[in-house]
């Protein structure tokens, strides 16, 4: 879809690149000629990945251990990050989450989900922007959220205030750091079935079925779909681009919030009933 060095001499800092739709998309980037670097928690886990997508891509890649919810390891990563060379974008796609219901949650419960998601996300964007802006570099920061950040979420809800405080985070700094040559932009993904989301989202496999299925393209995303956003919005192109939240969902958040979705079911003779009938 793209020209190979779409990306090429940018290097990418990926929050949780080291599994589900984090890695795939820090592999697209090194496709397209990218220097990675990847975070997250497990370094094992990141070491495998960073070995497997270098193997996979003959593109460069590095990794740092941390977790995204301590703010002085996010700024001392990116420092280190920095002192190896200027960043050009940061991809904030960490996430944490599980359903519950939300009266049963405890303070504890609320803060782990809010930390990573709110305050991760702000952390990572303090740090490169202070480093771009101090520097006179240009930078990008691109979000990942959910279409939930604008319509809310039952059984979600801490997710969606942290999705809602990201989205918030960019159209505000979008406007104030435009000046100083740092943009900032979100996508909004539907569901991409990923290990690590079904098994906390979806508790069933008839529950996972119909997620599947219950959407105006019939179908959930495919992981290269929002890859191919992702480099789009990574590459030099796309630049004008700035504050915006592209939705990748196949249609399906405006379809929910109709509720007129049951006409997909409706057999001919039902859609006759409502016509004008003649003479
Ligand atoms: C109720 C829960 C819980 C659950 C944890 N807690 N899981 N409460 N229901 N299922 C509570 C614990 O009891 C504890 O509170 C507090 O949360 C912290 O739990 P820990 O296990 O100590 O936290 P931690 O090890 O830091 O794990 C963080 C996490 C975990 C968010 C809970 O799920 C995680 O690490 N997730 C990272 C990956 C992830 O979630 N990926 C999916 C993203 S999917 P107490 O009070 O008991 O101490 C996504 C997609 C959205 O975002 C869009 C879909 C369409």
């Amino acid at each position: 879809m793209f020209q190979h060095d779409l990306l090429k001499g940018q290097r990418i800092l990926v929050t949780g690149g080291g599994s589900g739709l984090g890695k795939c998309m820090t592999r697209r980037f090194m496709e397209l000629g990218a220097e990675a670097i990847i975070c997250g928690r497990r370094a094992e886990v990141l070491k495998e990945t960073a070995a497997e997508l270098a193997e996979a891509t003959g593109g460069a890649i590095s990794t740092h251990s941390l977790d995204i919810r301590d703010a002085d390891a996010v700024d001392a990563m990116i420092g280190e990050v920095f002192a190896a060379g200027p960043l050009d974008a940061l991809l904030n796609n960490a996430a944490g989450n599980f359903i519950a219901e939300t009266e049963t949650l405890s303070p504890r419960a609320v803060d782990a989900v809010l930390n990573i998601v709110a305050h991760g996300s702000v952390y990572a964007t303090l740090a490169c922007g202070k480093r771009w802006i101090e520097m006179g570099r240009k930078g990008h920061v691109l979000s990942i959220l959910a279409t939930y950040a604008w319509t809310g979420a039952p059984y979600v809800v801490p997710s969606a205030m942290g999705k809602a405080a990201v989205l918030a985070m960019t159209r505000s700094l979008a406007v104030e750091w435009g000046r100083k040559g740092v943009r900032l932009n979100a996508i909004a993904p539907g569901p991409f079935p990923t290990e690590g989301a079904w098994s906390r989202l979806f508790p069933t496999p008839e529950i996972a079925d119909k997620v599947e299925k219950d959407s105006p393209l019939g179908r959930t995303g495919r992981h290269e779909e929002l890859e191919n956003l992702a480099a789009y919005l990574m590459a030099d192109g796309s630049e004008y681009m700035n504050g915006e939240v592209v939705t990748i969902d196949g249609g399906r958040w405006m379809n929910r919030a109709s509720s007129m979705d049951f006409g997909y079911e409706l057999t001919p003779e039902q859609w006759d009933h409502f016509r004008p009938k003649k003479g």
